[in-house]
């Protein structure tokens, strides 16, 4: 096991009703605040009008609007929003795209140049404003970790920030709220958290046992739960579970001990910069591929425990067995309604070179990842997709 530093300070509540504890816990943080939401699902829920009664008592502002895939151009009115009105804290009622843009706003607001400055270059985040997150859809682990994913529209690059900086200080992680997520949603989020999960436990290092197993029994989480999600929207056990799983699936604890960069990730991360499609939707189309390119015999063993600890699939040849995890991992994603070919969401190999060339220049791909991806083996997974 490699060594390791974990210090996640996210107060997380979780549960029913958790959302009460709002006034008092961010009364700490100043009486200015800036809400930020999406396109609109909160208000048709009704948690916009409970959050507003709940903090009548503070002085708020609102940035509306927040694209899935959040945008730059969002960023800066946020920014600009808490520069001119001295707000003391940032709340994030959404998903990943709010709560990126959140964090993002958060860092600008503390910073005297331009947003993406800080994108490029990690060194100029020194101080940022405290977030806080009611979350209404499970996938990212944003609600519980470090990094911001913003897309930059002119430049058509979708890049992270991740610094201890960005942890949100409070998160509401309240089941019920995933009771609304339509199906597209509950499938795209499950498929992003199991992606999570793989681009840490498929890393080369054996040694570290239990953070193998931990994350096994979060993988078997979404394949247990994730039709069950999709068949009963308000099945509060299986809403739970999915949302416990996505925060441990992204909040440090499966990667240590091991480390090393991940591989679809940045692929993926290049589809929704270009074509805008949801992240999960893109990780789902791209994951049985990767896993196809990569299996060998260096890596053969991990893909047969991985089918054999959280597929229960047994045998005496390993590359049948590893054949078979993969198989039965494409067949989940179909099973909830994901697409699982490029074409079934419109793109062709066009740009499939400029996107692979993208991912190992912002990445460390081809050289860290389990197994290192040149641009050439990006381009052929491309088109293993379509
Ligand atoms: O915008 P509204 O109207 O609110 O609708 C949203 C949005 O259209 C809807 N939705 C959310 N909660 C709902 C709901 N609809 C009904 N009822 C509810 N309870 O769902 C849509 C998707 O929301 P979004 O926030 O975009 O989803 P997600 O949480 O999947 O976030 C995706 C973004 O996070 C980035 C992705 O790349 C993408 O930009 N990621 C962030 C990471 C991080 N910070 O650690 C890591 C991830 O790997 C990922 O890259
Ligand atoms: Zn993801």
């Amino acid at each position: 096991m490699n060594n390791f530093n974990f210090c996640v300070p996210t107060d997380i509540r979780f549960g029913r009703g958790q959302m009460e504890c709002l006034p008092e816990e961010l009364t700490r943080y100043g009486k200015k605040i800036l809400l930020v939401y999406g396109g609109g699902s909160i208000k048709t829920t009704g948690l916009y009008d409970r959050v507003m009664e709940l903090l009548k008592d503070f002085e708020l502002f609102e940035l509306p609007g927040i694209e899935p895939n959040p945008k730059l151009s969002s960023v800066r009115k946020g920014t600009e929003i808490c520069k001119k009105e001295n707000v003391d804290m940032i709340l994030a009622v959404g998903g990943g795209s709010c709560i990126d843009a959140a964090k993002h706003i958060a860092c600008s607001a503390c910073y005297e140049g331009d947003p993406w400055d800080l994108v490029l270059d990690r060194g100029k985040v020194i101080k940022a404003l405290p977030v806080a997150v009611v979350l209404t859809i499970c996938a990212t682990g944003s609600e519980m970790n470090s990094g911001a994913v913003i897309s930059n529209e002119e430049t058509k690059e979708k890049l992270e920030i991740n610094t201890p900086l960005l942890y949100p200080a409070i998160s509401i992680c309240d089941p019920t709220y995933l009771f609304t997520l339509p199906a597209k949603q509950t499938a795209a989020g499950t498929a992003d958290i199991i992606s999570h999960v793989f681009e840490q436990y498929f890393q080369p290092n054996d040694g570290a046992y239990i953070t193998d197993r931990l994350s096994e029994s979060v993988l078997k989480t979404c394949f247990h739960y994730g039709l069950t999600a999709l068949k009963e929207p308000e099945n509060y056990e299986a809403r739970s579970n999915l949302m416990w799983a996505s925060t441990i699936g992204l909040n440090h604890l499966l990667t240590v001990g091991k480390g090393g960069a991940w591989s679809v990730h940045p692929i993926e991360h290049e589809l929704s910069a270009y074509y805008d499609i949801t992240h999960g939707v893109g990780l789902a189309i791209l994951t049985p591929a990767w896993m196809k390119y990569v299996l060998c015999d260096r890596t053969v063993e991990r893909f047969a425990m991985y089918a054999e600890n959280v597929w229960g699939i047994a045998g005496e040849d390993k590359y049948a067995e590893a054949n078979e995890g993969i198989a039965r991992t494409e067949l989940f994603f179909r099973s909830m309604g994901l697409p699982t070919r490029l074409s079934e969401v419109g793109i062709g190999p066009e740009k499939f070179e400029e996107m692979a060339a993208e991912a190992v220049r912002t990445s460390g791909v081809a050289v860290k990842a389990y197994c290192p991806l040149q641009k050439e083996d990006i381009v052929r997974i491309f088109e293993m997709c379509m």
